[in-house]
């Protein structure tokens, strides 16, 4: 399993097990960074969130701290038949409190490590083209702009592929890299 730091652990977790609380600070925890960074919620209303949580093709990465607060992660989808060499993430967030302290390079770097193992080419995201500082942020960590979704009208796709999968992966892709929900605990 890919590290995030060398104190953390990495545990499947049943999401559904998750407390009503549990899953309400979570969305809290969520809808806090988007409206501290950009002004709005990113779950408006608790439905959308659900309806995200109860995904099936959602692996959700989240991450706690030692005291139990939710302060980061993000969703993986690992087979899309648009784009079956990609693994896509959504929703990467890191809590205020946590920002600019490495956690969301560190996120994604534990993403990209985990499409290596299942045997993809690279990683694909959505954006919002208004935020370049987000942009920004994911051009200097090699993502480069595409085209328009066509799944998400407004967004634009970045990718990051690289040359090959690691040989090994190639011809024994590990099904297990982000097979399940993962709970984060640093
Ligand atoms: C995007 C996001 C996940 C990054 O998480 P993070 O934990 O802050 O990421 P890191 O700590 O790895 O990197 C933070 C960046 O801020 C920069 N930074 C550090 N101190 C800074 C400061 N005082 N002011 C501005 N930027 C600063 C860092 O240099 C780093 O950028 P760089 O390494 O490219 O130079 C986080 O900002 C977030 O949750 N944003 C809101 C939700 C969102 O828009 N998510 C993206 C969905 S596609």
């Amino acid at each position: 399993m890919a590290e995030l730091n060398n104190n953390h652990k990495v545990i499947p977790v049943i999401l559904s097990n998750l407390s009503a609380n549990d899953r309400q600070r979570l969305m809290a925890a969520i809808n806090n960074t988007w409206q501290s960074h950009w002004g709005w919620l990113r779950y408006p209303c608790p439905k959308d969130f659900e309806h995200e949580m109860s995904e099936k093709k959602h692996h959700w990465l989240i991450v706690k701290n030692h005291d139990g607060a939710f302060i980061g992660g993000a969703f993986c989808v690992t087979h899309d038949p648009m784009y079956p060499d990609k693994v896509y993430f959504g929703t990467l967030w890191t809590s205020p409190h946590a920002n600019k302290a490495g956690l969301g390079s560190r996120l994604i770097a534990y993403i990209e490590e985990q499409a290596k193992k299942l045997g993809k080419n690279g990683v694909h995201i959505v954006v919002n083209p208004k935020l370049k500082p987000l942009i920004s942020f994911y051009e200097r960590r090699g993502y480069v702009l595409m085209e328009k979704s066509r799944q998400f009208p407004g967004f634009m796709r970045m990718e990051k592929t690289w040359d090959s999968p690691e040989e090994g992966h190639l011809h024994r892709p590990d099904k297990k890299a982000i097979s399940s929900d993962q709970l984060i605990v640093s």
